[in-house]
């Protein structure tokens, strides 16, 4: 996890703001060890909520707090398991016994290109990402992704050169880190997943008539006078009129 941790007083604010069901006091406890140390935290609290309960400010690596942003990627372990476990600290539980480990930032190679000069081809892969080719489809990436993600496949459709399957199956990608940490074969598959995806937007998403038409229709001044109409109205004009627009 990305995060600089200063311990500090846990206050009853903090502590409500760390567990899932904030308004009810806990009554239950786990166990868990943060930076080596046990620390007993409400069961049903998420990672960063059991830190932040155990009385650390998490300075960096939170973000959303909700799953979307991809900051909070963190490792553990589990007692008895040899296995280092990967997930988002603001969504995953706590379980008894849980080992955590924070994360310094999670360097990653990011090729430098104007994507006006690209091509979507397999070649463009070839030449800014070419370690895809050094795959072993041992799926760890797939497995260590909180978005559930089919990250391996994606690298297998760049390797075709498939941009549409790679922007597809990398969508819902949070740019989390944690399919990187885990390969073997040092690809950073979100990185290869935003290429596709830039690849896409620009040359292989048919163009929108409707789109095109309103933005020449803007050019024209068509809208003017119901822009300058817009920018007299006060806020609560504004809302009356936002809320009861017609619905397509
Ligand atoms: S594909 Fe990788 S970076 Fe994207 S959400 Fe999954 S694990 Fe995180
Ligand atoms: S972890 Fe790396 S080598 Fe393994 S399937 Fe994923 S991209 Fe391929
Ligand atoms: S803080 Fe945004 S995903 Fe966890």
């Amino acid at each position: 996890m990305k995060q600089d941790m200063g311990q500090r007083e846990s206050s009853p604010q903090n502590q409500d703001k760390t567990t899932r069901k904030s308004s009810e006091p806990a009554t239950e406890f786990v166990t868990v060890y943060i930076m080596g140390k046990a620390h007993k935290v409400p069961a049903g609290s998420t990672i960063m909520g059991a830190i932040e309960y155990a009385g650390y400010q998490i300075k960096r690596g939170a973000g959303c707090r909700e799953g979307f942003c991809g900051a909070c990627a963190t490792v553990y372990r589990l007692p008895g398991d040899f296995k280092i476990h990967t997930g988002l600290a603001c969504t995953t539980l706590v379980q008894e016994g849980m080992w955590l480990a924070q994360l310094p930032a999670i360097p990653a190679k990011k090729a430098i290109y104007d994507l006006e000069k690209l091509q979507p081809t397999v070649e463009t892969f070839q030449l800014l990402y070419p370690e895809i080719f050094r795959c072993v489809a041992c799926a760890t990436c797939t497995k260590a992704c909180p978005q559930d993600l089919e990250v391996m496949d994606y690298i297998q459709a760049a390797k075709r050169g498939d941009i549409e399957m790679v922007m597809d199956l990398s969508f819902d990608c949070l740019c989390c880190g944690l399919c990187a940490i885990r390969c073997p074969a040092e690809i950073v598959q979100f990185n290869v997943g935003l290429l596709a995806k830039r690849l896409y937007g620009r040359y292989l998403n048919k163009k929108s008539q409707h789109l095109e038409e309103r933005i020449k229709e803007i050019k024209a001044h068509k809208y003017d006078s119901e822009y300058e109409k817009l920018m007299k109205m006060s806020r609560e004009e504004l809302k009356k009129l936002y809320y009861e627009r017609d619905m397509e």
